[in-house]
């Protein structure tokens, strides 16, 4: 076994988490852990954190909704072994650990995380696992004003000498306001042997995980705490309400963050950021925005209140006027939005998958986009629709004109090159190009393709009746 030293070499980092717990009190059929903050499943932004530590194996306990649970992290990509084990029934929280025995190396360093423990954060770990020094015992304990419900911290002196549960408490330690987490770092092979010697003579009737503090005393293992102060770190989500204070929690320190970097954010209260959020010097954003999957701000974009922004890259200078909602598909794939520097896009504008805008483009209020590329300088101002489009440069594209890009079965292009001007009102039958320099008159409905520098008009002629006596009764 390793020595009893900070200086060895670190044992890898294996780490086990909780999920098979039922989450009554969220009240839903989604099992608990698949609720979302922040846009991740509570158990993601566990896993995500096992990766954070370079974990070498990733241990998740299922039982309730297994299957979906287990679905739900197959796909999370990973740089670590991920596996799953079952617990059924769930007999407690020493059962649930046991049941990973089979899959534990012996040579590993334990974490044990909860998949309802979503904010706890890697450097913390780090400190706990350093804490262990390889072949102790560390609990990540916290001080509660009111420890009701959790487990006590017993020391003796300063030595922590047992984990006493709520309901199996004495009045003097229900006194103890030092609470374990539920976080702890214990070396595998010692940690396989205690799971050997549970019992469930307690209160509740239950494996108490907890139980192995006083399996490591008496084998003369020393137990160590390491207290933190920040309960956002070790906060468990039981309900809706304990979910959404969670998330502002969240929120309010990402907020922080990006105020620290420089951005101005006209409340930080009243952001909403699902995923990434990379921002260059000088991003202003106004209130109520939500930020999804993975949105980049160039320097000095501005976006304005209650905008909806997912997987798009947004160049300098840009300004995404109030209530633009941008759909990107992932980012890298051919369906991620671009904006180009200094483009103007909304009030009410729709961005969708595949878009992708040149400098200095305009899109305004009642426009939607969709899988089209414009040029530099190209606009479509007022109440329009670009579908499957290619547009050139300095193009302008009028008001309530629309590409008709679907025959009922398929999808087809139009081209509309460099420098010209489309009337109101026009409908571009897919598939066409129209030619460049050219000019269509207001009201035209294009089936054929049209020649450069052509005014092309599709319309009936306008036609006037001198005198016109309108019939009388
Ligand atoms: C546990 C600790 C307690 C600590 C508290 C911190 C024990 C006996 N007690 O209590 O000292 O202060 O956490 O929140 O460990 N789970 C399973 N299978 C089970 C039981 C639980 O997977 O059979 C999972 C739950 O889904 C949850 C986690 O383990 O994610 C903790 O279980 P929970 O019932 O919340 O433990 P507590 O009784 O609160
Ligand atoms: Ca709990």
């Amino acid at each position: 076994m390793a020595g009893n030293s900070n200086n060895g070499p670190t044992p890898p980092v294996d780490v086990v988490i909780m999920a098979a717990g039922k989450g009554t009190r969220m009240k839903s059929k989604l099992p608990k852990v698949l609720h979302r903050l922040a846009g991740r499943t509570l158990v993601q932004h566990v896993v995500d954190t096992a990766a954070a530590l370079s974990a070498r194996q990733v241990t998740v306990i299922t039982g309730h909704g297994a299957e979906e649970v287990e679905q739900a992290l197959a796909a999370s990509s990973s740089t670590f072994e991920l596996g799953f084990v079952r617990q059924e029934p769930q007999l407690g929280t020493g059962h649930a650990v046991q049941q990973t025995v089979p899959v534990l190396r012996d040579d590993g360093i334990v974490v044990v995380l909860s998949g309802d423990v979503p904010l706890t954060q890697a450097d913390t770990l780090q400190h706990l696992i350093t804490a262990s020094a390889g072949s102790q015992l560390a609990l990540l304990t916290i001080d509660f004003a009111d420890p009701t419900g959790y487990g006590r911290i017993v020391r003796s002196g300063d030595a922590v000498q047992a984990i006493a549960e709520q309901k199996d408490a004495t009045p003097g330690q229900l006194a103890i306001t030092e609470v374990y987490s539920g976080i702890m770092a214990v070396p595998a092979l010692q940690l396989k042997r205690w799971l050997a010697r549970l019992d469930n003579h307690n209160a509740q009737g239950e494996f108490y995980l907890t139980q192995i503090v006083k399996f490591a005393v008496a084998d003369g293992v020393p137990v160590v705490a390491h207290k933190i102060t920040d309960a956002v770190q070790v906060a468990g989500v039981n309900s809706p309400v304990q979910l959404a204070g969670l998330e502002r929690a969240y929120q309010q320190r990402l907020a922080l963050h990006l105020m620290e970097q420089g951005v101005r954010l006209a409340d930080p209260a009243r952001l909403d950021v699902r995923g990434k959020l990379n921002c260059a010097q000088d991003v202003s954003i106004d209130v109520n925005c939500i930020f999804e999957g993975e949105v980049s701000l160039g320097e000095g974009v501005r976006v304005g209140a209650n905008c909806v922004i997912r997987n798009a890259s947004i160049a300098a200078g840009a300004v995404i006027h109030p209530f633009t909602h941008i759909e990107g598909g992932p980012p890298g794939s051919k369906d991620a939005v671009e904006v180009g520097a200094g483009a103007l896009i909304g009030p009410f504008a729709r961005l969708r998958p595949g878009v992708r805008l040149g400098a200095e483009v305009h899109i305004g209020n009642f426009v939607e986009v969709k899988n089209s590329t414009l040029a530099k300088g190209a606009k479509a101002n007022h109440l329009a629709y670009l579908g499957d489009a290619t547009v050139g440069e300095r193009v302008n594209y009028g008001a309530g004109s629309i590409t008709a890009n679907y025959d009922g079965a398929f999808k087809h292009r139009t081209v509309i090159e460099a420098d010209v001007h489309i009337g109101s009102n026009c409908v571009l039958i897919a598939p066409l190009t129209i030619g460049a320099g050219g000019t269509v008159g207001g009201g035209s409905t294009l089936t054929k393709d049209t020649p450069p520098l052509a005014l092309t008009v599709a319309r009936g002629r306008q036609l006037s009746i001198p005198n016109w006596k309108r019939p009388r009764k």
